[in-house]
């Protein structure tokens, strides 16, 4: 089952390389079809809910692995039901979901409760649950390991990445693992969701990122086994912080990739990294809207009429 995930862009990124005395790379995963790494995952999992002979699939999410759910179950012929936090998950996310015919439930609590229903709904019901919790997931999103180490013909020295529920972070090291190298992971969450750098759940998650607004990963010991192997490290950037990196991708880079994933960037700025670095931009900007214009500058109202036109256009 199968939309074309996969190969999608890395690329120099000169602005934060001089910025950050370093030589970065951005893997844009906003390329892939439903415009999130959540595809290189999807494609296994509901593949092998066909296999199983499963009718339906199910997941819980912050939008992304809905979006991609609700696609790869439409092209399986397979029902999808996603559950989201009410209110908090992207405009584009949500069009996306329902534009596959999944049908979309606004849960009225956090993502954290959404996955702890839908983890209890798969034990009363024959449904396949396509959250990362699922190795399937992991066994196709590892894959963009594989691809930086065959683009830049070896390792990077680190892999800047953001953190929500802590599946890619263990998928990608599994890729290297399996690659056979070991570049550090440096993972980001965003400071009001960080359970992973406070080393204890956040009982009400909060952040602009709505993608990694998570107070309690499933992947939670993968990850830190992880980190821990890969000498890296989990910390935290403030939802300021990742707002000015999200600006400075579009400005400086030409790559508008939603906030969750600037999160990268905005850590390897605050924080820093030596060698060659890998940030994996894990979404794409039309995903979140609503968040760019509130973020960016306004539009211009203009006459049709040339000197107004003029005027308009060189900022006079
Ligand atoms: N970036 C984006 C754009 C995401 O959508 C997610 C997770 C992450 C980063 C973090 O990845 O959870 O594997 O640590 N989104 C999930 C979802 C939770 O439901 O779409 P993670």
């Amino acid at each position: 089952m199968t939309l074309g995930e996969g190969d999608t862009p890395l690329a120099p990124a000169p602005w934060l390389s001089k910025r950050v005395g370093a030589e970065v790379w951005l893997k844009f995963e906003g390329s892939n079809p439903t415009g999130s790494f959540k595809d290189r995952g999807m494609t296994v999992a509901v593949s092998a809910a066909v296999a199983e002979g499963a009718k339906a699939v199910v997941c819980a999410s912050t939008g992304n692995t809905a979006a991609s759910a609700a696609a790869y179950a439409a092209k399986a012929g397979l029902k999808g039901a996603v559950i989201v936090p009410e209110g908090k998950i992207a405009t584009g996310k949500l069009a996306q979901a329902l534009m596959h015919g999944a049908r979309v439930i606004a849960l009225r609590g956090n993502f954290d409760e959404a996955l702890a229903l839908v983890r209890e709904l798969v034990e009363r019901r024959p449904i396949a649950l396509v959250n990362s919790v699922n190795e399937y997931r992991l066994e196709g999103q590892k894959t963009g390991a594989f691809e930086v180490c065959d683009e830049l013909g070896e390792a990077p020295d680190v892999l800047c990445i953001p953190v929500g529920n802590a599946g890619n972070i263990t998928a990608w090291w599994r890729g290297f693992q399996e690659y056979g190298v070991a570049p550090r992971l440096h993972g980001y969450q965003a400071a009001g969701a960080a359970p992973l750098v406070h080393g204890r759940p956040v009982e009400e998650p909060e952040t602009v990122a709505s993608a990694i607004r998570i107070g309690n990963p499933a992947r939670w010991e993968d990850a830190m086994d992880a980190v821990t192997a890969s000498r890296g490290a989990i910390r935290a950037v403030t939802d300021e912080e990742i707002l000015e990196a999200y600006e400075l991708l579009g400005r400086r880079e030409g790559i508008f990739c939603e906030p969750a994933s600037a999160a990268c960037v905005a850590g390897l700025l605050k924080y820093g990294a030596e060698g060659r670095v890998v940030c994996v931009l894990t979404g794409h900007g039309l995903k979140d809207p609503q968040t760019a214009l509130r973020q960016a500058a306004s539009v211009i109202p203009c006459e049709p009429e040339i000197e107004a036109v003029e005027r308009a256009v060189l900022g006079e």
